[in-house]
């Protein structure tokens, strides 16, 4: 008899908590049935990919680019990659400096793979991104979570991440802007928790998949605040500054050593992302900074009708994310937990939301809601939001 056994690796992933997605999946199950759900859980943008990138890699389809690519990324798109870090940066990035992979979910696995073994300890700050978990399980990392309290907007803390970096830590993942937070590193501190873990012979790694879209102020790069480069690595991509998120295009910047690790990682794993996505990501880095704008826009009006409608809602209360595509709401005056709320909302008026538990410790009494929604459909679902509160707080007093 056969009986299926399976790699430990694969062991860690599978017995992971799956219930992240629980009230969305239910969701998905009322509108299937049939039911007016409003969908306010997912971070991928409601733009269409803008049509000059459509153009561009219809063209490129055209004249065959549809076959092996090398397993760094096509140069195109690696001097495009490098020439925006140049342009910001007082360390000029070389095409050599950049590893191109299908996604940035990918990029980080793939750079998490080449630093730290299974048991080795990496920082991390939260409220977290969700898809860190399934990477750590599967690598069987030993995450260290540095709280970001939601007393302090969540904000970014250096000092406490620095605090968290003893003799057994390998690396430490920051993300700015955060999702689900939208808290911002400044540039200052980024330099500071660099030399730090520098001087610590620590890894250093940066995930900036939000950095076009920030509202009051731009974002700064690691790589543009570091002082050294050795131990530090970047990631971003196109899924959501260029409405790409189903193209997979992302990539890692780093230095020497660690770009022939991920090369030859990149080689064994994907063996080369297709051309004609590669090109036309480099195009839409180009070219495309109108779109990118006009996206990042909509994005700031919708913050600015969600959260003061919010905090007019008895009970609920947000702060102004300063970028990315959520906003968190806290929900504590009104219900057990963001879990409680997310399921109840759920039942009681079809709006899907994201507790925060499963970002971290600190966003347990949150709800996350996506700006990935036009605003008509953010006004129908904050009507209910305010509907399904107003009529908790009627049966509790
Ligand atoms: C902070 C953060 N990092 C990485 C990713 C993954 O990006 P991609 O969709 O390119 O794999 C996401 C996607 O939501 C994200 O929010």
């Amino acid at each position: 008899m056969f009986s299926p056994r399976f790699s430990l690796q694969s062991e860690a992933l599978n017995s992971a908590d799956a219930d992240v997605w629980a009230v969305s999946d239910r969701a998905h199950q009322l509108a299937d049935k049939g039911e007016d759900v409003i969908f306010l859980c997912v971070g991928d943008p409601n733009f269409d990919t803008p049509e000059p990138i459509l153009d561009f890699a219809r063209a490129r389809l055209g004249v065959g680019r549809t076959h092996y690519s090398p397993a760094a990324g096509e140069p195109m798109l690696r001097r495009a990659i490098a020439d925006i870090e140049s342009k910001v940066s007082p360390h000029p990035c070389s095409p050599d400096d950049v590893v191109v992979f299908p996604g940035g979910t990918n990029a980080i696995y793939a750079v998490l793979a080449c630093l730290l073994n299974p048991g080795e300890e990496i920082v991390i700050p939260e409220p977290m991104y969700i898809g860190y978990v399934p990477i750590c399980d599967s690598l069987r990392l030993d995450v260290k979570k540095v709280a970001c309290p939601p007393e302090n907007n969540f904000a970014f803390d250096v000092e406490a991440i620095k605090a968290a970096i003893g003799d057994d830590t390998r690396a430490v993942m920051i993300n700015t802007p955060v999702n689900p937070t939208g808290a911002m590193a400044t540039p200052e501190q980024l330099r500071e928790l660099a030399a730090f873990c520098r001087e610590r012979g620590v890894w250093l790694v940066c995930d900036e998949m939000y950095s076009m879209i920030t509202f009051a102020r731009r974002h700064t790069s690691l790589r543009t605040a570091a002082e050294h480069l050795d131990n530090i690595v970047v990631i971003d991509g196109l899924s959501k500054s260029h409405a790409m998120s189903g193209w997979r295009l992302g990539w890692a910047v780093a230095r020497g050593p660690l770009v022939e690790r991920l090369i030859e990682f990149a080689g064994a794993t994907i063996f080369g992302c297709p051309q004609f996505i590669q090109e036309a990501a480099a195009f839409a880095l180009e070219f495309d900074t109108y779109f990118v704008k006009q996206m990042r826009e909509a994005y700031e009006k919708r913050r600015d009708l969600i959260v003061p409608r919010i905090n007019s809602i008895p009970g609920l209360s947000c702060y102004s994310p300063e970028a990315g595509m959520f906003v968190m709401v806290d929900v504590s005056q009104v219900a057990e937990s963001g879990e409680a709320f997310a399921g109840a909302l759920l039942d009681a008026e079809r709006v899907s939301v994201l507790p925060g538990a499963p970002f971290g410790a600190s966003a347990v009494n949150h709800v996350r809601l996506t700006l990935a929604a036009d605003e008509a459909e953010l006004s129908r679902a904050l009507d209910r939001i305010e509907r399904f509160v107003t009529a908790g707080s009627r049966q509790a007093s």
